[in-house]
């Protein structure tokens, strides 16, 4: 989820669209107690930030706060933040304008900025923004009441310390924005590539991937108390590689997925996001091989031509991602693929922007999330090459790419109808309390109506009669 783009409509549900609000964790309406301290915290960005926000969440929890959804009550805000595009720390400034007042209405009311922005801003925020009181980097979060003490006493605090091994393995994260079936669980943190146009590695660090024992016991308890998904996370799930201090055994990608299946077959295991160059055969068999694994990979391409490919030093060509492509669909016909595209990078001229629009047709995306290049200052292709391509044309060439992936959405969903499938029920869907939603194992929302007796993580199955290019609809 890259919520961070509000001026194009997204087609395709969830590219770019959840913009003015990000999501807020808390209890609704319960009076303060007196003494009682409460945190509201918003999250902005990609999925690692929503569950770090999980960890923070708990974090505090054992410091004494409690969660709230109204701002106007809290002693603590939070706004954890994201820096992958210009547009995502502009709405994050905005909202501090909105926690000013807040804070001007409720004097000692303490403001705290963490995650991405935290990082790459560090002490700067202090200044630029005189209402924040403390700064916390991602791998800092351990650090938070102590910081927010310091502050409580007029000690502005900062640590954007980034750490080498920092995993938050023994935080089990408060799930309060959760709907009982689905949740995230971080396999690693930080990223060890150098993509020329990108933020994270300087923000989230270096590579380090968590315990898979720590995975398969969070995993074991979100099963025992009827969670039926997990999604394990991290910015290159491919590379994970943990070794047991103990044995000396090294666990690499595939075998914590198979490991993960085992917990129960009735526990759905996705992950996100694979880099195309280190995704495995061996990836490739454990999902063939566990029913439970869902048969959808998140592969991004960025870009389909050659020597933009290069500039943005993904280290595949065309061609090598093509093939990829096809080995996946090899194994697992059933398999959906999905995307994220940048449109308008440095030099991208109308030949390449066209082999980008046929790599969308050749892979045949589920669906994608798509950009037009932001430049991030500090990043490679920042310091080396010129963002030259015009912002109109940026965009001119995005909605082309948005219009070609709604386009076959919505005919790979078309082809959907007909067949049966085993969902997910998730919960009610969004129209209709008279109708669940859920998910095929390819990551298609199925809105379908509902029987006598089931609940949210139930598995149920259900012929498809209908579809959109976001929806898949069933009968029972
Ligand atoms: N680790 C993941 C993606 C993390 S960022 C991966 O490698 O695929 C999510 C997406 O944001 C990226 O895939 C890319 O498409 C987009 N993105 C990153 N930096 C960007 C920038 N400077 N401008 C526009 N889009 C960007
Ligand atoms: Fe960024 Fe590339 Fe790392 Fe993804 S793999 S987080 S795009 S540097
Ligand atoms: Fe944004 Fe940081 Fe995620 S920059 S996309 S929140 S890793």
């Amino acid at each position: 989820m890259y919520n961070d783009n509000p001026t194009l409509k997204d087609l395709n549900a969830k590219t770019i669209d959840e913009s003015a609000q990000g999501q807020v964790f808390g209890t609704e309406f319960t009076p303060k107690q007196p003494g009682e301290k409460r945190y509201y915290i918003e999250s902005y960005g990609c999925q690692m930030n929503f569950s770090d926000s999980e960890i923070v969440a708990s974090i505090l929890g054992e410091a004494g706060y409690g969660p709230t959804r109204e701002m106007e009550t809290a002693d603590l805000i939070l706004i954890n933040t994201c820096s992958i595009r210009e547009k995502a720390e502009d709405t994050v400034r905005k909202r501090l304008r909105v926690f000013d007042k807040v804070k001007q209405r409720h004097p000692g009311t303490m403001v705290g900025v963490l995650g991405c922005m935290a990082e790459r801003l560090k002490a700067k925020f202090l200044d630029e923004e005189k209402l924040v009181d403390i700064v916390v980097g991602p791998d800092a979060y351990r650090d938070l009441p102590g910081l927010v003490a310091g502050a409580e006493e007029g000690e502005k605090g900062v640590n954007v310390f980034l750490s080498r091994e920092e995993t938050y393995a023994d935080i089990s994260p408060v799930r309060l924005q959760s709907n009982g079936v689905t949740a995230f669980i971080s396999i690693m943190r930080g990223c060890d590539n150098m993509c020329s146009f990108c933020v994270v590695p300087y923000t989230r660090g270096r590579e380090r991937s968590r315990s898979a024992f720590s995975i398969i016991a969070e995993a074991t308890d979100l099963f025992d108390k009827g969670f039926r998904e997990v999604t394990l996370l991290g910015q290159n799930v491919d590379s994970y590689k943990w070794e047991n201090p103990e044995s000396g055994a090294v666990v690499n990608f595939a075998e914590l997925l198979t490991m993960t299946a085992g917990v129960d077959p009735k526990l759905r295991i996705r992950f996100s996001t694979s880099h195309p160059k280190d995704i495995t055969d061996d990836v490739l068999y454990a999902m063939r091989d566990n029913e439970n694994v869902c048969k959808y990979i998140h592969l991004p391409v960025q870009s389909g031509n050659t020597r933009i490919l290069d500039l943005m030093n993904r280290t595949y060509t065309r061609e090598w991602y093509k093939e990829k492509v096809d080995r996946i669909y090899e194994i697992m016909p059933d398999c959906a693929i999905s995307s994220d595209i940048i449109t308008g990078f440095c030099t991208e001229t109308e030949e390449d922007h066209a082999e980008t629009l046929s790599m969308v047709n050749y892979a045949r995306y589920s669906m994608s999330y798509m950009f037009f290049y932001s430049e991030r200052p500090g990043t490679p292709a920042a310091r080396k090459l010129e963002d030259d391509v015009p912002l109109e044309v940026k965009k001119r060439r995005l909605t082309e790419i948005i219009e070609l992936q709604t386009d076959i959405s919505r005919e790979l969903n078309a082809g959907e109808v007909g067949k049966t499938f085993k969902v997910l029920i998730e919960g009610d869907s969004k129209k209709s309390d008279q109708d669940w939603k859920g998910r095929t194992t390819q990551n298609r929302m199925v809105v379908f109506p509902k029987r006598e007796g089931e609940k949210p993580g139930d598995y149920v199955t259900v012929k498809i009669i209908d579809s959109t290019s976001a929806t898949l609809f069933g009968e029972r």
